[in-house]
């Protein structure tokens, strides 16, 4: 499968909501987004980014104990999952996942603990401590869809 990669450098808390936001643009039903980083790296400051671009500046918790918020945009849910909680696969099962990889758009912090559930086709954000304490995201897209708006990003 065909894939590309890019890296941005995200100066402060704005830059990295921004970032969140370019990717939103780019979202549709069957989208995922993997979000990865040590704690606090800033996964759950891009997905509110994402979630702020499509519908406003609404509440966007961190999904650590819920393990997944939704929300209905106008063309398609969206879910926030934050996975760090989960022991064992089946509990996979139980939240719907992968249905949601199906018709959802999907941000999903600690993609780790998806194994051989994580989706073929999508946008891995690695986020990582630069210098002088902002922070430097590394994208990588998979398939043909995340290859095309990789750009734009
Ligand atoms: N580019 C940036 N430069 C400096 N600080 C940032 C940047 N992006 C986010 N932050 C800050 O990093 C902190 C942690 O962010 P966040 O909660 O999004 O991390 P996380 O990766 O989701 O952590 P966890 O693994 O605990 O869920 C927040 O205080 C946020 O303001
Ligand atoms: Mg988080």
């Amino acid at each position: 499968m065909e894939s590309a990669e890019k890296t941005i450098e995200l100066a402060d808390e704005q830059a990295t909501e921004a970032l969140g936001a370019a990717i939103a643009a780019c979202l549709a039903p069957g989208a995922a987004v993997t979000l990865t980083g040590d704690l606090g790296a800033g996964k759950t400051t891009l997905a509110r980014g994402a979630v702020r671009a499509l519908l406003g500046q609404v509440e966007v918790p961190s999904p650590t104990f819920t393990l997944v918020q939704t929300y209905e945009t106008p063309g398609f849910e969206l879910w926030h999952a934050d996975l760090y909680r989960i022991e064992h696969e089946d509990e996979l099962d139980e939240l719907g996942l992968e249905d949601a990889f199906e018709d959802a758009a999907c941000l999903v912090e600690w993609p780790e603990r998806l194994g051989p559930r994580l989706p073929e086709r999508r946008l891995d954000v690695r986020l990582s401590f630069a210098e002088g304490g902002g922070r430097r995201a590394a994208l990588t897209a998979h398939g043909e869809f995340w290859v095309g708006r990789l750009e734009q990003i």
